[in-house]
């Protein structure tokens, strides 16, 4: 039998670290993609203290393309098969920075490096049994549709070009349906809700993010709370194939969030950009 691999991406804070510890008996190996190894030792080590899951740490920073690429080898090296495949990570930045391939930040990373490592993985994806990929996208791809140009434009407001990244999730999720369902691929994208995480704490905004955290603290889920759709996604990837869930309740996605042309366009200039024919 072959053993059951869960790989996930930003599970050293928040709502990813909360899932993991929530999935320790679901799987026999995590697979833990992380861009700092100090946490990720650290999170190895508290894993360890609670379950006998197997646990291997990978370096993978999403804003950096040739990262991607190391981390999937390693993959590719260590393992022939991976059951669920979450791509949680993310970032939301307050002013308009860049990826090492000059990329905007959060559409570099939150969209684009989860397309390339979705694109180098999905063959050890297909060869599971499972052969599951979870999207933690966001309400926030309501806040704005996308048109071109999708990577490198100069116009940033921090709300909608984060809400841009998570509608480009959102398409990454529908996209991997369309070409993988025949293959027996189960893809889902969630909703973890408004939960009180690090996103958007940066060492320039810390001390103004945790005040207004404090003051909205009543209404933030915990991490453990915001692990529950990623969980339920896990439990069930069938029951959630090609849709968009809330906490377990398949969500009607607003028009924009359908557009197959705005989708099909991002998609293409996505596989021009990293010189691919295909996701
Ligand atoms: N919090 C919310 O209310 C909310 C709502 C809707 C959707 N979401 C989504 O939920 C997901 C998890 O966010 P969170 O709220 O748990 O935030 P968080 O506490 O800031 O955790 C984000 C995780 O992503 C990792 N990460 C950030 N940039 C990365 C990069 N370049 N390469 C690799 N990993 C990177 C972080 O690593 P480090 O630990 O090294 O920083 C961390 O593990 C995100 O996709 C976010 O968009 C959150």
């Amino acid at each position: 039998m072959k053993e059951n691999i869960l790989a996930i991406t930003g599970p050293t804070s928040g709502i990813g670290r909360a899932t993991v510890m929530e999935l320790t008996d679901k799987c026999d190996r995590m697979v833990l993609l992380v861009r700092n190894l100090n946490k990720g030792e650290e999170l190895k080590n508290e894993i360890a203290a609670q379950s006998d899951v197997k646990v291997d740490l990978i370096h993978c920073d999403l804003s950096d393309l040739s990262s991607i690429e190391k981390a999937a080898a390693e993959m590719k090296d260590k393992y022939d098969s991976i059951n669920h495949l979450i791509l949680n990570a993310g970032v939301v930045s307050l002013t308009r920075q860049e990826t090492k391939d000059g990329f905007e930040m959060m559409m570099g990373t939150n969209y684009i490096g989860h397309f390339y490592l979705t694109h180098l993985l999905i063959p050890l994806v297909l060869n599971s049994e499972v052969k599951q990929i979870v999207v933690v996208s966001s309400d926030g791809y309501k806040f704005s549709p996308i048109t071109a140009p999708y990577f490198k434009r100069k116009k940033f407001n921090p709300v909608t070009n984060y809400g841009k990244s998570k509608l480009g999730t959102l398409y990454l999720m529908q996209a991997l349906y369309d070409s993988y369902q025949d293959q027996g691929l189960k893809t889902t994208a969630v909703h973890p809700g408004a939960v009180s995480t690090n996103l958007g704490k940066t060492p320039e905004n810390e001390r103004i993010g945790n005040i207004v955290y404090k003051m909205l603290d009543p209404f933030f889920l915990s991490p453990i709370e915001g692990s529950t759709s990623t969980v339920k996604a896990v439990e069930a990837p069938e029951r959630y194939n090609g849709k968009y869930m809330h906490n377990g309740n398949i969500v009607k996605i607003k028009k924009h969030g359908n557009d197959i042309d705005a989708r099909t366009s991002l998609i293409s200039a996505t596989l021009d950009v990293l010189n691919l024919t295909h996701l």
